[in-house]
């Protein structure tokens, strides 16, 4: 349920803005916080080569949460009462975005997650945004790709037990697929970080489905699709954003061959404004930029708009200002808040092949 407020941000001091960023920089899901800290950092970068904002630099106070929960909310906290931050970025795993938002609604800190899609995150409260679509789409549109495309009546699931985005996923693919006549022919648990799935690899090859969903975490759905084809499980796997990562092909070899997962972004999308980003990140940080790298960069662009927007710099004013972000042209897309402070935008397809993703279609909300 949605908390009160209690009070506003604190002002900036001085000739800076200072803003709060929380991400797992170290732990089993690194990639996800790299690379959204060099999407954020090249954002401010470029910010504060135009001038700041109010005629102020901008600097960004980072803490590494190691990818749990307990310790996003204590870095929200710090935060929030000793480094007195106006807003905060962050986090990409959706139970560590929950933990975060229920600290930040309660001072009124406005916080914006680059790219967690659970529903409940924005539901904490006025004070919580999102710039990325959120997972009664997401798992719509891997439904409909698995009816319409792959022509499947018959789906196994793999969900991971441990993440409120995992469950979300599974519910809702499950409630869209049986919609659309499919059926659910068995539905698995593991807990992220296990690392022998063969048990429940077995109780689905025995159902025999045409293809099994894993809306899991790339470190451990890479194992996943190692082991399901050590096992003679051929069928392709599906998956969400959480797929996204350099390091999924590294765990999965070729194993991912012919899967398919839906995302936010295809660095292979022509428009001059994703290309020009590409170019920039790979001169800064070397690589490709990935969905995370793409949702940091519109987080915070989103972010210094709005700064520069609000009315002064107060908790309720940057609030305000956020919440009137209408049509911002990001690299991941078009972005309008709703109501509900989600974004709405739509989802790309992406098919692994030798060990890199090409990009299949894109589906409108
Ligand atoms: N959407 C995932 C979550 O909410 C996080 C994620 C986003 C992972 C984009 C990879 C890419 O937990």
């Amino acid at each position: 349920a949605a908390q009160q407020a209690a009070g506003g941000g604190t002002p900036a001091a001085g000739d800076t803005i200072v803003l709060g960023e929380v991400g797992s920089l170290t732990g089993a899901q690194a990639t996800f916080g790299v690379s959204t800290r060099n999407g954020v950092d090249l954002a401010i970068k470029e910010a504060n080569e135009a001038g700041g904002v109010k005629g102020k630099k901008l600097k960004v106070i980072v803490y590494d949460d190691q990818g749990k929960p307990e310790e996003a909310a204590q870095a929200v906290t710090r935060l929030i009462t000793q480094d007195k931050v106006v807003l905060i970025l962050g986090e990409v795993a959706s139970s560590n975005s929950l933990a975060m938002a229920e600290k930040a609604q309660a001072a009124g800190v406005p916080m914006i997650t680059p790219s967690s899609t659970n529903p409940s995150v924005t539901q904490k409260g006025e004070y919580i945004f999102r710039v990325c679509f959120i997972d009664p789409f997401q798992g719509f549109v891997m439904a409909k790709f698995a009816r319409e495309n792959l022509k499947a009546d018959r789906v196994a699931i793999l969900q991971d037990n441990k993440s409120a985005y995992s469950i979300g996923l599974t519910d809702v693919f499950t409630a869209k697929f049986k919609e659309m006549g499919g059926a659910i022919v068995t539905t698995q648990s593991y807990s992220q970080g296990d690392t022998n799935f063969r048990a429940q690899l077995t109780a689905i090859k025995k159902v025999k489905p045409q293809a099994i969903y894993v809306p899991g975490y790339y470190n451990d759905v890479g194992i996943v699709a190692r082991q399901a084809r050590e096992m003679g499980v051929t069928v392709p796997l599906m998956g969400g954003d959480g797929w996204d990562s350099e390091k999924l092909f590294e765990l999965a070899g070729n194993s991912l061959d012919g899967s398919y997962f839906s995302n936010h972004y295809s660095p292979s999308n022509p428009e001059p404004k994703v290309q020009k980003f590409i170019s920039d990140y790979k001169a800064a940080y070397g690589g490709v930029p990935d969905a995370l790298a793409a949702l940091g960069y519109d987080a915070a662009k989103v972010a210094i708009a709005a700064l520069e927007r609000a009315k002064d710099l107060s908790g309720p004013a940057v609030r305000d200002a956020i919440a009137q972000t209408k049509d911002f042209p990001g690299v991941a897309g078009t972005i309008t808040l709703d109501q509900d402070r989600n974004a709405v935008k739509s989802a790309a397809i992406l098919q692994i092949e030798n060990g890199t993703t090409k990009f299949v279609t894109t589906i409108n909300p």
